[in-house]
């Protein structure tokens, strides 16, 4: 295997997790470079179902190492319950999971200020999950963070949150019925997170640098999609993250030549979840049966997926912005009721046909969806099928038309929810 980065090319949710867990089988290193617990990789290992937030999924595996890099915001108490879980179902996290100092910390007041922006919002609001991702990013950006290393070094802790309790408290003045906040409840809740997750506290950077130089394979865990990264995606509509490939070396400190792969996981159709543009989204019924049949319900939260075609405009420019080196398809499977099969190849915005992804929101918002259509494998079935050979005809022909107009290769197909449902090309 090679250094890989696995990127969503999407609006996320493509189905990275299972990805990652497969690809660990040949990777000595699992490393996250953005986003938080606002992701929720699902796996499935005979018949067990898996839902993780912040652990790579590469944790389900022996021996493997994980990382989680300084470009991930953690909020602590969500950490210390996934390690909890994972080790009430047997999974090893001792001395295979290490979390960057540097990584950001999602604080209590963190939560209150995404759930209040949203709120003031109205009817722009983003749709975020609510975990506190946004500010806590707005936080290290400004440079009035508080990095998983305060924690241990508590005079300064006390002082940074002090000053950033005295603003935020200023600011609850003008919320009716909110009480304030407590600074000194907080940092006694953190200074004992910290003690529980000391013994995960790592030089992330140097720790990753070690195992490239010594010939370990790291595979590069990305969430969300290139569609909700924070400069390519549909700005405002999306995460505070660089969930594109770019984001892999700044948020694990490893620099672009380490790279030998990119590639970029996309849902044999499209999936969407909280607000903002979406073309070739469906409301229709063919909309809600891709829901139905394909569990379309966020990892995270719960709430429904919006659902659409595939959209070439959507994965040109994912190929674009990712340098994207191979594709993975997944839930291919989800298709296989369908008679005909659309997919967009661009959008009419006026007068004009756009085969690149429009970056101005009004375009995005007032263009229409151009599809081709195609021809679906109605009455022979994609599920399982664990090699290419066996794969119907007419899937066989996606996969192709994907690979011809994007001009990348397809280099592995998953047919089903479980470990074993894939194909490797
Ligand atoms: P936030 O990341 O919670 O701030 O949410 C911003 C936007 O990203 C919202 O539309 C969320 O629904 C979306 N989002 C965040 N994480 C994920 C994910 O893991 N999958 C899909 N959408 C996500």
């Amino acid at each position: 295997m090679a250094n890989i980065i696995i990127v969503g090319t999407q609006w996320g949710d493509e189905g990275k997790g299972k990805i990652v867990d497969c690809l660990t089988e040949k990777s000595n290193v699992v490393a996250r470079y953005q986003g938080g617990h606002n992701a929720g990789h699902t796996v499935v290992i005979g018949g067990d179902k898996f839902i993780l937030h912040l652990i790579p999924s590469g944790i389900l595996h022996k021996d493997k190492m994980c990382i989680i890099g300084n470009g991930v915001v953690v909020d602590p108490l969500a950490l210390i319950t996934e390690i909890d879980e994972l080790k009430a179902r047997g999974i090893s996290v001792t001395g295979n999971l290490k979390v960057s100092k540097n990584a950001h910390l999602i604080m209590p007041y963190h939560v209150l200020l995404d759930g209040w922006k949203e709120l003031k919002k109205g009817s722009k609001k983003i749709g975020t999950t609510g975990r506190g991702i946004g500010p806590c990013y707005t936080d290290k950006a400004s440079r009035a963070g508080i990095k998983m290393l305060d924690l241990f070094w508590p005079g300064q802790f006390k002082e940074k949150l002090n000053t950033n309790i005295a603003d935020i408290n200023c600011m609850l003045e003008q919320i009716p019925d909110v009480k304030k906040l407590d600074a000194d409840e907080i940092y006694n809740k953190y200074i004992s997170y910290g003690k529980q997750l000391e013994p995960y506290v790592d030089d992330t950077d140097i720790t990753i640098d070690e195992a490239i130089k010594s010939g370990k394979n790291v595979l590069f865990e990305g969430a969300q999609g290139t569609l909700l990264d924070v400069d390519h995606g549909t700005y405002p509509y999306v995460t505070s993250s660089s969930a594109t490939a770019g984001g892999a070396m700044t948020g694990l400190g490893v620099g672009p030549k380490t790279i030998d792969e990119v590639y970029g996981v996309a849902k044999a159709y499209t999936t969407r979840v909280g607000e903002g543009p979406f073309p070739s989204e469906l409301t229709d019924s063919t909309g809600e049966s891709l829901r139905e049949k394909g569990a379309e319900y966020g990892a995270t939260t719960g709430r429904a997926r919006r659902c659409g075609w595939l959209d070439f405009v959507v994965l040109r420019h994912a190929v674009r912005v990712n340098g994207l080196t191979g594709l993975i398809i997944t839930k291919l499977d989800i298709l296989d009721d369908m008679e005909k099969i659309k997919v967009c190849v661009g959008y009419k915005f006026r007068d004009a046909l756009l085969r690149d992804f429009p970056k101005e929101l009004p375009v995005l918002e007032g263009c229409t969806p151009v599809y081709e259509e195609l021809d679906g494998w109605r009455g022979s079935s994609t599920a399982g099928v664990r090699s290419y050979d066996k794969l119907p005809q007419k899937a066989k022909d996606y996969i192709g038309v994907i690979e011809k107009t994007l001009g990348v290769p397809v280099v592995i197909v998953s047919t089903g929810q479980d470990r074993d449902d894939i194909i490797y090309r």
